[in-house]
């Protein structure tokens, strides 16, 4: 039931928190008796000795399974040290890509049933690798053709385009990553940090669904735009990929999430006065390179909405925060009606630059 929200992806979108905790419920330990940090995928353990032993961890998936699986990869090399690739199944089919018995395939998808992944499934088993699922759908196809795998837990979701799914699917992989790599004492404090953050999430959720009115505005201010660009880099370049996807299917606009790496090598051409561009800059290990990137931008005039960690608004702009709605639309043939729309002080500080 939709409950008081307006639609089922609105609902499904504010159930994080609680979607979350479910999917690692039980599966993540630490504390009490058991003073360790572990992680326990009843579905994996009687097959993690093979993945550990495989040549490659291959990642099959379609939209939003794909983009889950490509925020997840790096935490996946770090800790397992094995060589993990990505496939867009229907890609891997068009071109009858290598696949081997010495390979793990994991498909991910949150029905379990979307055509494309489950016919690589089956190319895959032809084929001898070992195939891992990650599905949000008990019985679904996938989930009954998988050697073995993991259920995300998520609960239905009803909403067409994926959301509370994707969250799940990327806890998942990370508690992936942490039973692959077992317990080598060279990961120990890496393990025990990203337990620590993975327990912290859903607060962290929480508060994030705070912003909701903050990015209800945000849109307002977007809504009559022709395209929207999403800058990312390292673990958000993944990030980047998806919001481009869920502004594509949701609101019908042409949205393109662009490697932040890849900016001048091409897409630095599209950027003006007009344009609206949404940069990530959170604090990981590409923040230095996200200033840069903004500079550029800057240095371009280009239309910047910055999404940084709270406290970075300063960080983040061209020197200390001097922007306003109503400059930032200069030139904009929506500017009288753009103007109207209010944004409260510490909107503006936390999202324009
Ligand atoms: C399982 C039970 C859960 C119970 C818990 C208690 C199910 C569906 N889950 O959860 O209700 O509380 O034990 O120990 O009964 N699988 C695939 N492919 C997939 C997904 C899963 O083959 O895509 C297989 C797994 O290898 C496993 C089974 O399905 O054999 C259940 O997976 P999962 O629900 O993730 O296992 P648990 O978390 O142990
Ligand atoms: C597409 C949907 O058809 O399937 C996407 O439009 C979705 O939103 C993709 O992400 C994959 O779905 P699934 O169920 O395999 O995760």
């Amino acid at each position: 039931h939709k409950g008081n929200h307006e639609h089922y992806m609105q609902k499904e979108i504010h159930e994080q928190p609680e979607s979350l905790t479910t999917t690692m419920r039980g599966r993540l330990i630490r504390g009490g008796t058991c003073k360790a940090k572990t992680v326990l995928l009843g579905g994996l353990k009687d097959h993690l000795k093979t993945i550990r032993r495989s040549w490659r961890i291959v990642f099959i998936g379609c939209g939003t399974s794909y983009n889950a699986a490509l925020a997840a990869r790096p935490i996946l090399e770090k800790l397992s040290g094995i060589l993990v690739t990505m496939e867009i199944a229907s890609d891997l089919l068009d071109r009858q890509g290598p696949m081997y018995r010495e390979d793990t395939a994991v498909f991910v998808s949150q029905s379990g049933e979307t055509a494309d992944t489950l016919h690589a499934l089956e190319y895959a088993l032809q084929n001898a690798a070992l195939c891992v699922g990650i599905t949000n759908t008990v019985g679904s196809a996938i989930a009954r053709k998988t050697h073995c795998g993991v259920h995300i837990n998520a609960g239905a979701e009803i909403g067409v385009a994926s959301t509370k799914a994707y969250t799940s699917q990327i806890v998942v992989m990370a508690m992936l990553a942490l039973a692959i790599g077992g317990d080598a004492i060279s990961n120990q404090a890496r393990r025990e940090a990203i337990i620590d953050c993975l327990f912290d999430l859903p607060n962290k959720v929480r508060d994030m669904l705070k912003l909701d009115q903050e990015m209800k505005d945000l849109a307002k201010l977007l809504i009559a735009e022709q395209s929207l660009l999403m800058f990312g880099r390292g673990y958000n370049y993944a990030t980047a990929l998806e919001r481009s996807l869920k502004v594509k299917e949701v609101a019908l606009m042409h949205s393109e999430g662009i490697l932040a790496g890849e900016m001048k090598h091409g897409p630095l051409a599209l950027v003006d006065e007009s344009l609206p561009i949404v940069v990530i800059a959170t604090r990981d290990a590409c923040f230095s390179k996200q200033q840069s990137v903004i500079q550029q931008l800057h240095a371009r005039k280009g239309r910047l909405i910055v999404m940084c960690s709270s406290g970075d608004a300063t960080a983040v702009s061209r020197q200390k925060y001097s922007g306003s709605a109503k400059t930032w639309h200069k030139g904009s043939l929506k500017c009288q009606k753009l103007q109207k729309v209010h944004l409260s002080a510490t909107f503006q500080k936390k999202w324009i630059t």
